[in-house]
């Protein structure tokens, strides 16, 4: 693996010199230490290539723009939490989202690698109530249940609380930290004609950091190494506003357009799905936070498979992702299969942190039997949009 990453990396880049010195170098390190280290070219082509890589993401025409940010030598959670909230504010860029990747410490052969427990650096807490229904994100109800095992006192109780990062570093306990509300852009999602939309109290991110995922070059693991892009729509827009496990707003939206929604026939959902996708491209361009539409996306990413194969480079895509969740036979990319090949480098599907890690999980997300805000009467108050978002959509759901 070490070999063939040398040899992609000498022939897409002459300019490093002689491959066969560098395999040299490679395989004597390897076989005195078990391992060996990147060079910051090496790591920079190669977290490039990983993205060029990603057969989920339509995004990969600006694969070469990708700015990486070398901290292998982080591995405290205090300076990782740090590097965290550092990558936020570089990537968010008051709004002209820059893609990022931030690499911390590799696995090594008797010390491993830190962890982010986060599947994202910025998420919004989703609580259990003692009813079994959920305020906030559904996705997040492990997380949260974890923060709050951890001693996190639970946010303001609404339904868009950004919940702490949990950081295991090289200490043997992980460590929340909250992020500074400075670091975390978040776009009011309004609509352009209709002004009870705003009501709704429906916000989103500007910046979704992965972090769970783990960064594969040349044989060499860096289980933590958070990356980002900017949004297209239809991920907030057709899935995490409108999934019926997720915020689930559909409903109410529909209702509030005055739609049949005692039958599906009256294809409500379709047409609220439009008018929630409208708001939410609406609402970021408004803000001037960088978002894409899934027909430009999917342009974009057609060109992208042109200009590789005249690379003489294939593109491996999955088709299930590739495609968008709205409007799909209206996107050229709908019409095509694709080559399926994983290559190498890749952003790969790793175990959770919290299951490998099971002692600082005492309970199960489900036995949180309290309303997991921390406090008394859950999101209480009323009359504030949050409310009004809840109250409308009925967000119950068993996570
Ligand atoms: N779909 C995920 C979300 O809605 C984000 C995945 C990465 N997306 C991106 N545009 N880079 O939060």
């Amino acid at each position: 693996m070490a070999e063939e990453f040398v040899t992609l990396h000498h022939r897409e880049h002459p300019e490093a010199g002689s491959a066969d010195r560098r395999l040299a170098e490679v395989a004597a390190e390897i076989s005195r230490t078990g391992t060996y280290t990147h060079t910051a070219r090496e790591l920079d082509f190669g977290a490039k290539v990983a993205w060029r890589n990603s057969v989920r993401c339509i995004g990969r025409l600006y694969w070469q723009s990708l700015i990486v940010r070398d901290r292998r030598k982080v591995d405290s959670a205090d300076e990782i939490a740090q590097e965290l909230v550092r990558h936020l504010r570089q990537a968010t860029n008051g709004g002209r989202i820059r893609p990022c990747v931030t690499v911390f410490a590799p696995e090594l052969p008797r010390q491993p690698a830190p962890r982010v427990w986060n599947d994202q650096v910025v998420r919004y807490a989703g609580y259990t109530r003692s009813d079994g229904s959920v305020l906030g994100d559904p996705v997040s109800v492990e997380i949260t249940a974890a923060a709050r095992n951890l001693g996190w006192p639970g946010g303001p109780g609404t339904p868009f609380d950004v919940l702490p990062l949990i950081v295991h570093g090289r200490e043997d306990k992980p460590r929340w930290f909250e992020l500074p509300d400075s670091a975390v852009l978040q776009v009011p999602i309004e609509h352009p004609e209709y002004g009870w939309f705003a009501r709704l109290g429906a916000r989103w991110y500007a910046v979704p950091v992965v972090s769970g995922m783990r960064l594969e070059i040349g044989g060499v693991r860096y289980p933590l190494a958070p990356f980002n892009g900017w949004y297209m729509g239809t991920e907030i827009g057709a899935r995490n506003l409108a999934d019926t496990d997720r915020y689930n707003l559909l409903p109410g939206i529909a209702r509030r357009l005055g739609l049949d929604t005692s039958h599906d026939r009256s294809l409500w959902k379709d047409r609220a799905l439009v008018e929630l996708n409208i708001a939410v491209l609406h609402s970021f361009e408004k803000a001037g936070v960088t978002i894409s539409d899934h027909h430009t996306e999917s342009r974009h990413f057609l060109t992208h498979i042109a200009r590789e194969e005249r690379a003489g480079r294939g593109v491996g895509a999955d088709w299930s992702w590739i495609v968008p969740p709205v409007s799909s036979a209206a996107t050229p990319v709908f019409h095509r299969y694709y080559d399926t090949e994983q290559r190498y480098p890749a952003f790969v599907g790793q175990p959770k942190a919290p299951t490998d890690n099971a002692c600082f999980s005492p309970h199960p997300a489900r036995e949180d039997t309290t309303d997991g805000t921390g406090r008394t009467g859950g999101s209480g108050g009323s009359g504030g949009p949050d409310d009004a978002l809840l109250d409308d959509t009925g967000n119950t759901h068993d996570g």
